[in-house]
């Protein structure tokens, strides 16, 4: 028996057969629809680096069932980008040097989209700090992710969320 699924990721619909109802939605992103941007970390929620867009909301993709998001619209970091330009969290990340393993940073990114989604931090360090605490990045990058965050959400404030 299969399991039927639906997932519209980054506007595209895609249908699935699981053989096994248990697969998380970041084993089906990154194995069956050779989505990779999509890191898998820590695989048990600790670490953030496979946070996607459910539904505009930010979820660790490895604690979630594929078949609990049937039907969901879900979005990865390769949806960001529009028409050639970067989405203005990605290029506030490159501006501001907020990488270095680079493992972590699809997650940190849709996390910050996420979290501008939900209102912003506005611009206290801590509470952009506290908004991103989900995703693990304690490196010497992250003074520049956190500043990026904040970089982003006043930029996408003054342009109402479209890339630049
Ligand atoms: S891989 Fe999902 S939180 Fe670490
Ligand atoms: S950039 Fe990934 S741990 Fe710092």
């Amino acid at each position: 028996m299969t399991h039927p699924l639906r997932l519209t990721v980054n506007g595209h619909p895609h249908d699935v057969h699981l053989e096994d109802p248990r697969p998380t939605l970041l084993d089906v992103l990154r194995d069956r629809l050779g989505l990779t941007g999509t890191k898998k970390g820590c695989d048990r929620g600790q670490c953030g680096a496979c946070t996607v867009l459910v539904d505009g909301r930010r979820v660790n993709s490895c604690l979630t069932l594929a078949l609990s998001v049937d039907g969901a619209e879900i979005t990865t970091i390769e949806g960001l980008a529009r028409n050639g330009s970067l989405h203005p969290v990605q290029a506030a990340f490159v501006a501001h040097d907020g990488f270095q393993c680079g493992y972590c940073t699809p997650g940190q990114i849709m996390s910050a989209v996420g979290l501008i989604a939900e209102g912003g931090a506005g611009d206290d360090p801590a509470r952009i700090r506290e908004g991103m605490s989900g995703n693990l990045c304690r490196c010497a990058a992250y003074p520049g992710i956190a500043e990026a965050v904040r970089d982003a959400q006043q930029r996408m404030a003054k342009s109402d969320g479209e890339p630049a």
